[in-house]
């Protein structure tokens, strides 16, 4: 255990309201749940999730993206890309989608966490919370990734100008057991969102409450 997930303040019990999650959920009609979108940078894990965030808007699904760019701009602004700030940044996503989760919310979480424990983590959080907890592998081919480079990253840390770059001089260590695998390299947008939308329906008890 490392000083960020120690309990550090004592004399703080948990205090719970009168409105239940069960309440919420009937309130909204939907469950909360997490979809956890892990893959390379540049391997279309933002451009899935905003499609699907329509896609389920469209259903009357209330969800919300969180971003690995996005969060790093404001609450997570002070951690960078060290194995132990990449770890302590996905804990702290991890702890805001199960508050999501129990709000009723589907959180579509976008970030490379590249370490299999810290995605195990999250997990294990919200499999002890009650809540369902998706992994979605975005799987791009590196090469393919480099070659859309769609913020040029992947040719700073080529030149050396971007050091511990995941899938240059950092490491991606792929989910082994996804519950939803989408090869972006062949595949469209409309059919990796028809895979996931599939998915939902198949396992009616992630989010379709009535
Ligand atoms: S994570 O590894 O901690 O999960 P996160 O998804 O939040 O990463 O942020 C990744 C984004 O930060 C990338 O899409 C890229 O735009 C930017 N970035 C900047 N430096 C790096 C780096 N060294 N490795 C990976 N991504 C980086």
């Amino acid at each position: 255990m490392n000083n960020m997930t120690q309990q550090k303040a004592t004399n703080v019990v948990w205090h719970d309201g009168e409105v239940t999650r069960a309440d919420r959920f009937n309130r909204l009609g939907q469950k909360g749940a997490t979809l956890w979108f892990t893959g390379l940078s540049g391997s279309g894990k933002s451009t899935i999730a905003v499609a699907l965030e329509k896609a389920l808007h469209r259903l009357g699904k209330l969800s919300y993206r969180l971003d690995g760019d996005n969060i790093r701009l404001g609450i997570n602004k002070n951690l960078g890309f060290s194995a132990e700030d990449r770890t302590e940044n996905i804990r702290r996503i991890g702890e805001i989608s199960k508050l999501y989760c129990d709000t009723g919310i589907i959180t579509l979480n976008s970030f490379i966490s590249p370490y299999r424990e810290d995605r195990d983590q999250v997990r294990r959080l919200h499999e002890e919370g009650g809540y369902n907890f998706i992994e979605v592998h975005v799987d791009c081919a590196l090469e393919e990734a480099e070659k859309r480079d769609p913020k040029g990253l992947y040719k700073k840390a080529r030149a050396g100008e971007i050091k511990n770059f995941t899938g240059i001089d950092d490491p991606y260590e792929a989910p082994v057991n996804p519950e939803i695998t989408l090869h972006t390299d062949q595949m469209t947008l409309e059919q990796e969102i028809d895979i996931i939308l599939d998915y939902l329906r198949k396992h009616k008890y992630v989010i379709l409450y009535r």
